[in-house]
């Protein structure tokens, strides 16, 4: 049995997918804790509702990133994650804490990567003028959104499309790819080998 920790900075609906996903198809893991740098996430309260432990450590109330990260990482290991999950959590982190998470911290970046780094990817793909954009799984590296890619999911963009439209299309995606990408971790069918995701499809 693998425990996964779930961090979030809102809304919640990629952390929510992963839940019910985790309940549904009875991963051998269960969801440890969900964890918010913000105490007024939404999400926070569907996991309360599920019966998941829940903590908050906000970062307004530390004076540097090192502190926060290394305050993040003692709330986080209390719960002796065997992943870490970052769903839409929306801090930058250092490198001291990416590197004690190393091969076990995913997150979800909402544009085919190496497209669209950092915030605003709906607006700055609409503004490319992309025919295509999407959503991409990696484990987490110093480097923002860059790193050993799991999954991705493209969707089309529409000529009228807006930030909103199409942030909803591609965060229906988000939703399948996530736990897609979990579920493969939590089963051992992952291996990171020369900065490459090899998924192990074999096993039954
Ligand atoms: C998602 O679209 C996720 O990909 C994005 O934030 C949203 C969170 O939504 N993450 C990032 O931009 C990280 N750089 P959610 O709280 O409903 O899952």
């Amino acid at each position: 049995m693998k425990n996964i920790v779930i961090l979030i900075s809102g809304r919640g609906s990629n952390m929510e997918a992963v839940v019910r996903a985790a309940q549904e198809q009875r991963w051998p893991a269960r969801i440890a804790a969900v964890i918010s740098n913000r105490a007024d996430a939404s999400g926070l309260a569907f996991a309360a509702a599920q019966g998941i432990a829940t903590a908050v450590v906000a970062n307004k109330d530390y004076a540097t990133r090192a502190e926060f990260d290394a305050a993040l990482q003692t709330v986080i290991d209390g719960f002796q994650p065997d992943l870490v999950v970052l769903a839409g959590f929306m801090r930058i982190l250092t490198a001291p804490f990416v590197e004690h998470y190393a091969g076990r911290m995913l997150n979800i970046h909402p544009s085919l990567l190496p497209l669209f780094p950092g915030l605003d990817t709906h607006g700055q793909a609409l503004a490319a003028g992309v025919s295509e954009h999407g959503a991409t799984v990696h484990f987490v590296t110093a480097e923002l959104d860059h790193g050993p890619m799991v999954l991705q999911a493209s969707v089309p963009v529409l000529s009228d499309d807006t930030v909103a439209s199409l942030s909803a299309r591609v965060l229906s995606q988000e939703h399948v790819i996530y736990p897609q990408a979990i579920r493969w971790f939590v089963e051992d069918r992952l291996t990171v080998a020369q900065g490459a995701v090899q998924v192990d499809h074999s096993k039954t």
